[in-house]
């Protein structure tokens, strides 16, 4: 089972894009997939089950929190993608846990890993969508996962946006997970501008971490797509295929990478 973490604390830069169209990219490779919602805001499980989640439903929340014994069997529901379930995010419960971790003391980081080590051979990939912060549930991510892919726009910033990431990533390889490993820069919402290719220039000449190509430009139907639960093979359209195309050689980066190691 090859966890991977898709984080950047900023927010909107695409986190939540990718891993739907990652995920879809698995699903149609028949890759048994689980999505972990680890954002309050709910934004995966809502688009994957087409609604948020009944508020009386128990969530991620509550697999993390001390106070309940759920387990992510308890709570992981299906989508109308057979190869791909969710753990479902619970929104305010999910804030509430998030500083419910911080008061928790030793062993806070590792709570998911532990939750998820019974499902290891239920899935074969477990995408983690995070927070735009770099707390405890960000943390709690990176602590379970093998692998982490950013995700950042070209943008004034990005780069030191991905410094710091890759310092908090350096500190949880260290303190709670050694086999953590930066697994690459993916580039979304790129615009044909000039201080957009700047920014996307100077981010593959400087990133520490290997920036995938090609990017993913900014187009207002993958943002229609995303957020709709769409699959961008039933977007049915040459420029979607393309596109998914670009996830799945992602995917493929993904997977290949933890091969060589
Ligand atoms: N390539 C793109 N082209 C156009 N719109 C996009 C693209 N990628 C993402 N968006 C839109 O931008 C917004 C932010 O994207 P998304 O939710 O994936 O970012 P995020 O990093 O998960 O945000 P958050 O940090 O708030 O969780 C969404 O409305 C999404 O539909
Ligand atoms: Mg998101």
């Amino acid at each position: 089972m090859l966890v991977v973490a898709l984080c950047n604390q900023k927010g909107g830069v695409g986190k939540t894009t990718t891993a739907v169209n990652l995920a879809r990219a698995a699903h149609l490779r028949g890759i048994s997939t689980l999505i972990g919602d680890l954002d309050p805001q709910a934004n995966t499980t809502s688009t994957l089950l087409g609604q948020a989640l009944d508020t009386s439903a128990e969530s991620v929340a509550d697999v993390l929190s001390a106070r309940s014994d759920a387990t992510p069997s308890d709570v992981i529901v299906k989508t109308g993608w057979q190869h791909v379930q969710v753990l479902p995010s619970g929104g305010d419960a999910l804030a509430d846990v998030g500083t419910e971790l911080v008061a928790m003391g030793p062993g806070r980081e590792h709570r998911l890993r532990e939750a998820l080590s019974p499902l290891v051979g239920a899935y074969e990939l477990v995408l983690l969508d995070c927070p735009p912060a770099l707390d405890l549930l960000t943390i709690n991510a990176l602590t379970a996962a093998q692998e982490a892919v950013i995700v950042t726009t070209a943008a004034l910033w990005s780069s030191d946006g991905i410094a710091r990431l890759l310092a908090t990533l350096d500190a949880v390889q260290k303190y709670s997970n050694a086999s953590l490993h930066p697994a690459g820069v993916i580039v979304n919402g790129l615009e044909r501008t000039r201080r957009q290719r700047h920014w996307h220039e100077e981010l593959l000449a400087n990133s520490p971490v290997a920036v995938w190509g090609p990017p993913v430009p900014k187009l207002t139907w993958i943002a229609e797509a995303a957020e709709a639960g769409v699959g961008l093979d039933e977007w049915n359209t040459p420029a979607a295929s393309n596109l998914l195309a670009v996830y799945d050689q992602y995917l493929s980066n993904i997977l290949e990478g933890t091969s060589h190691r």
